[in-house]
């Protein structure tokens, strides 16, 4: 027996898919435009860049008013190029109240700590306590893990359903079955790629790319099975059938 195809759909289930296929398509072009608008100059340029993908994500960690001291009017009592380092490092991977215990208090006790703690006086920022050097440790991480976890799981079922609907009227279609497995698995692996993307480019702003790539992907595959079922839909005929 023949495949089921388009051109043997009912005018009422060509009007349905055809509604479907032109509401995913719009939907698409607003979820582009959302995008856009805000993650676009994130980075103080206009336009979407690979630095706004990256701010969102990983955020902007050079910002922190402990580094700019450190490697500026503050460098010189710091006694060794490591103990800047260590600072540097500890900054960048989220200065944890641990870290801070551990590593960066000893090195702010040999000399920082005569002016910046209250005992000096002096009208500076107190380092001598978490909490008090948590106002010039201010990273901007991104966002945070909490909301990933969030955003991951409605993209992963909205997005899984959305592929599922177009996947579904695009297996009527006549094309070759390679063509036709790729564009459906197609967006399935994209948006895994581009959650895991989001929370590895959290660790390492290359992955930014993969965003972007998977996003493309994704367009691309949508585009592809929603056109070729729009015109099959409407202006491919059914073949001479043998008798
Ligand atoms: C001799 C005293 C003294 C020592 C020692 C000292 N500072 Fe300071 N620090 C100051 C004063 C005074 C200011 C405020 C004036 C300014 O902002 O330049 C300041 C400002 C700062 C600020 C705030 C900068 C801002 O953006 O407002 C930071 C952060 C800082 N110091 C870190 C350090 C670190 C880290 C060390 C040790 C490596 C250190 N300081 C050692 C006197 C000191």
């Amino acid at each position: 027996m023949r495949q089921r195809r388009f051109f043997d759909c009912p005018l009422s289930e060509k009007m349905l898919y055809t509604a479907f296929l032109l509401l995913m398509g719009v939907g698409y072009q607003m979820a582009l435009v959302f995008l856009y608008t805000s993650h676009e100059g994130h980075d103080g340029k206009p336009g979407l860049s690979i630095e706004d993908i990256v701010d969102t994500y990983y955020g902007n960690r050079s910002g922190t008013r402990l580094e700019a001291a450190i490697r500026g009017p503050m460098a010189g009592f710091l006694q060794k190029i490591e103990d800047r380092h260590q600072i540097v490092a500890w900054l960048k991977e989220g200065a944890s109240e641990k870290g801070y215990s551990a590593r960066i208090r000893p090195i702010l006790g040999k000399t920082c700590l005569q002016c910046h703690s209250p005992a000096s006086g002096l009208k500076v920022p107190d380092l001598s306590t978490y909490a008090g050097i948590r106002a010039v440790a201010n990273v901007d991480t991104g966002e945070s893990l909490h909301t990933l976890m969030k955003l991951s799981h409605i993209h992963l079922f909205g997005i899984g359903l959305v592929a599922l609907g177009i996947g579904l009227i695009f297996r009527l279609s006549a094309v070759s079955t390679w063509l036709k497995v790729t564009l459906m698995v197609l967006p399935f692996v994209a948006i895994v790629a581009d959650i895991l993307a989001w929370f590895l480019t959290k660790w390492d702003p290359v992955y930014a790319y993969t965003v972007v790539a998977a996003g493309a992907l994704l367009g691309l595959a949508w585009t592809g099975q929603i056109l070729i079922s729009l015109y099959q839909l409407w202006f491919l005929r059914a073949p001479e059938e043998k008798i």
